[in-house]
């Protein structure tokens, strides 16, 4: 089994990577320090896996919370649903959450498990590829507000991330091609190695090969818990995991939770982050053309909805989370591999590109 450590000190956490890892021989029991659980997962998601996650906890007093499907369900209701439930059930402070699911049951499940009675244990099993390479990794939890997308949550990081490859096979070709955003988007912010490496293994991955599926979720993980370690609250070089996405989080919030999926709508996003590069003198014209070929060879949009105004886009940018002295931040790429963060871009500069 591969394994790799998010190296946080105290707080420092295995990420194990397996085909077939949810099964009676996985490591999950040894990162739970009561008999007390409760597992959140969603109605998608429950009936592919549950059973085989609670055939492993079948010592344990085991509770489960079964949330509908969907970005919006990423809500302050869900979070009070499931402090409602635990309380009920009386858990403890020694219970341990386990999130079952992509990153929407992530995120949630680790805000609660931030937040109830202060803190308990919790445990990440992602089902997607999103958030087997991003969403699970560094502790960002958050639920999103109908005025800005993850605007109420913690960093809180897990006891463990169990990464089964095998969930990947049940999962729909939309949503495997929008995990893909994200693992394109460290090839383009730091690893131009990477960056071909994916050029060079695309087939083999839209082919579902094993393998190189692992590979190629073992890098991104461990590129992003290099860069948590390196800077776990995003005070400087975790913001550049941020390509892409102020963009993003602007089509996603404007269209509606769950229209453009998070990955689709961070392609288009680094597309237009690649463009803004462009327009500044800072990227060539044949890497944002090798960037563009690799996002829409998994079939990722690489064009703004239409719909979308400059003045809708500036909207939601105008709230990110990076802003500073309210001017918008960016990340740009400056080169395949290499991306910086930008406090200077104006209004001019963006409406260029959208
Ligand atoms: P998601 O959780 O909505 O899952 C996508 C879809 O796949 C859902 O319909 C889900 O029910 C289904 N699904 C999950 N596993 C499956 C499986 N194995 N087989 C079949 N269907 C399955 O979305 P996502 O793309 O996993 O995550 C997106 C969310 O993650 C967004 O809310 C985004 O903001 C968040 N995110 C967080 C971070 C972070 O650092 N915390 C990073 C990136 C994204
Ligand atoms: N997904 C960006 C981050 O975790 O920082």
């Amino acid at each position: 089994m591969a394994s790799l450590t998010v190296a946080l000190a105290e707080r420092s956490y295995p990420i194990y990577i397996e085909a077939g890892l949810l099964s009676l021989n996985s490591p999950l029991l040894t990162h739970i320090k009561s008999k007390r659980v409760c597992i959140v997962t969603n109605d998608v998601v429950a009936p592919l896996y549950l059973s085989q996650l609670q055939a492993i906890l079948n010592d344990y007093k085991v509770d489960v919370i079964i949330i509908k499907d969907g970005e919006a369900e990423k809500s302050l209701a869900n979070f009070e649903k499931i402090m409602a439930h635990m309380l009920t059930k009386n858990h403890g402070r020694d219970s341990t959450l386990i999130a079952l699911g992509g990153g929407v049951i992530g995120d949630l499940t680790g805000f609660a498990a931030a937040c109830y009675q202060r803190g308990v244990d919790f445990i990440q099993i992602p089902t997607t590829l999103l958030s087997q390479v991003d969403s699970s990794v560094g502790g960002k939890t958050a639920v999103n507000h109908p005025l800005g997308k993850n605007m109420i949550g913690a960093f809180y990081q897990p006891k463990a991330v169990l990464i089964d490859i095998n969930s990947l096979t049940s999962l729909p070709v939309r949503e495997f091609n929008a995990g893909m955003a994200e693992v394109i988007k460290y090839g383009i912010l730091g690893d131009a190695v990477f960056f071909n490496w994916l050029e060079t293994n695309k087939q083999a991955i839209k082919a579902g090969d094993r393998e190189i599926l692992k590979q190629m979720i073992l890098h991104c993980c461990q590129q992003k818990a290099d860069t948590v370690a390196q800077d776990e609250k995003e005070s400087g070089v975790r913001a550049l995991l941020n390509l892409g996405h102020t963009f993003g989080h602007a089509i996603e919030a404007e269209m509606g939770y769950g229209v453009w999926l998070h990955g689709e709508a961070v392609a288009t996003g680094m597309v237009q982050a690649a463009q803004l590069a462009k327009h500044l003198g800072l990227l060539s014209a044949s890497d944002v053309e090798k960037i563009i070929t690799l996002i829409e060879y998994f079939d990722l949009p690489i064009k703004p909805p239409e719909s979308m105004t400059f003045a809708d886009f500036i909207k939601h940018m105008s709230r990110d989370k990076k802003n500073v002295d309210g001017q918008i931040r960016l990340i740009i790429p400056t080169a395949i591999g290499q991306s910086d963060i930008f406090d200077n871009i104006t209004f001019a500069q963006i409406q260029q590109v959208i």
